[in-house]
């Protein structure tokens, strides 16, 4: 049953920056896959990491394998990508940042261009059918395909970038971070950002990558995606977070993901707590929805119950990441007038609701033990 605080979170109005398509695809969508693709022999246990459960980073990126092999064609991304925009709609998200790694499927005739054009073709019909959200796109460079395939994104981002009246706005990289190095990938990312391209990067996602977070900060990049190792409580250094700190660069933070992955040990011991205590801005994102079983509205609630904040403080929370958006100036003003507009219906619903106290439904008993393997995931 819904509570309170649930449909208070829902209400909120939140705008979500880090989000890969293929990751955000949820049950229900992934039903009809599986029904499309019976040969397959992919259970649904298989692309998603329920409560309650664990996986190691390297365990979750075998995850997207098999999501991969379920959506290969141009069909299926046009229903995945308009789906998840749906779905984003209806948990009260009105400006989404969605990002996807463009890839060619010889066997369906898909091509990266085909990709990309068929992303930008769900959210013009969403737009068309009225969905309640502003979308915008971030082609995404996995840094396991190295510096060739990097640049030939970045072109293909650029062009984009030109033709599809400012719904691709920028570049993300992402992909496992225990592959490949960012140095092999800064002329990219750098040509990324001379021509307009606003840049997303996936940063210090593990403890050895002090090095290239180092480089990358020297870009800059516009936002920074997890950031976990970045200050030196957890082995990262000063000179990380001054460069943060003074290039005010925002973080996206993702607390359901990095806890599954195991890359944080517990939502209370998540970096969240270092930045926010800084005054940093700090973005709740969701990063796979679906293949973490969250939502943002969820997120928002377990950052309110893990940190203690006050319905006002999630409000502020809610309201910041316009400024970290790369919306163009006109439609974050847009946007902040929409927030100060809902405010007071927001706010007033449940004033004597604490929202930050829902812990044990909240936080699912996670297992100290090693995570179950893939090939056998339980319920
Ligand atoms: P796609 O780009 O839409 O296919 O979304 C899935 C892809 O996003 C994965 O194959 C990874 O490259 C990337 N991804 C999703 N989550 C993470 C993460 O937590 N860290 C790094 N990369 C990620
Ligand atoms: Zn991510």
């Amino acid at each position: 049953m819904e509570t309170e605080a649930d449909i208070f979170f829902r209400k909120l109005p939140k705008v979500e920056l880090h989000a890969h398509l293929n990751g955000s695809v949820s049950f229900e969508t992934m039903e009809k896959l599986i029904a499309r693709k019976p040969h397959l022999n992919i259970e649904h246990s298989m692309t998603a990491i329920r409560s309650g459960q664990r996986r190691t980073l390297d365990e979750c990126f075998q995850v997207f394998k098999v999501i991969h092999q379920l959506i290969d064609s141009e069909e299926d991304i046009l229903m995945v990508a308009k789906d998840v925009i749906h779905e984003f709609a209806a948990d009260g998200v009105k400006y989404l940042e969605l990002r996807s790694t463009p890839r060619n499927e010889p066997k369906t005739g898909l091509s990266k261009r085909i990709y990309i054009e068929t992303v930008i073709e769900a959210i013009r019909q969403c737009k068309h059918e009225g969905a309640d959200i502003d979308v915008r796109f971030l082609v995404a460079i996995d840094r396991r395909n190295g510096p060739e395939v990097a640049m030939e994104t970045t072109k293909l981002a650029e062009d984009f970038m030109l033709s599809s009246d400012g719904v691709v706005v920028g570049l993300d990289l992402s992909g496992d971070p225990t592959v490949g190095n960012g140095k092999d990938l800064l002329l990219a990312l750098q040509r990324a950002r001379n021509c307009g391209l606003k840049l997303a990067l996936h940063m210090s996602e593990i403890p050895s990558q002090k090095e290239e977070s180092e480089l990358l900060l020297d870009l800059p990049p516009d936002r920074i995606g997890h950031g976990t190792f970045l200050h030196p409580e957890v082995g990262g250094s000063d000179s990380l977070v001054d460069k943060v700190c003074k290039q005010n660069i925002p973080l996206e933070l993702c607390l359901t993901s990095n806890v599954k992955g195991l890359t944080v040990p517990s939502y209370d011991e998540h970096h969240f707590q270092y930045w926010y205590k800084r005054r940093h801005p700090c973005v709740l994102c969701t990063d796979d929805k679906g293949v973490f079983c969250t939502d943002l509205s969820q997120e928002y609630q377990l950052a309110a119950s893990t940190f203690g904040l006050s319905q006002e403080d999630v409000w502020a929370l809610s309201q910041q990441a316009i400024q970290c958006s790369f919306a163009p100036e006109p439609v974050k003003q847009q946007l902040n007038q929409r927030w100060a507009k809902l405010r007071p219906e927001v706010l007033s619903l449940f004033p004597s609701c604490t929202v930050n106290q829902d812990f044990s439904r909240l936080h699912p008993k996670l297992p100290d033990s090693a995570p179950v393997q893939i090939g056998a995931i339980s319920e």
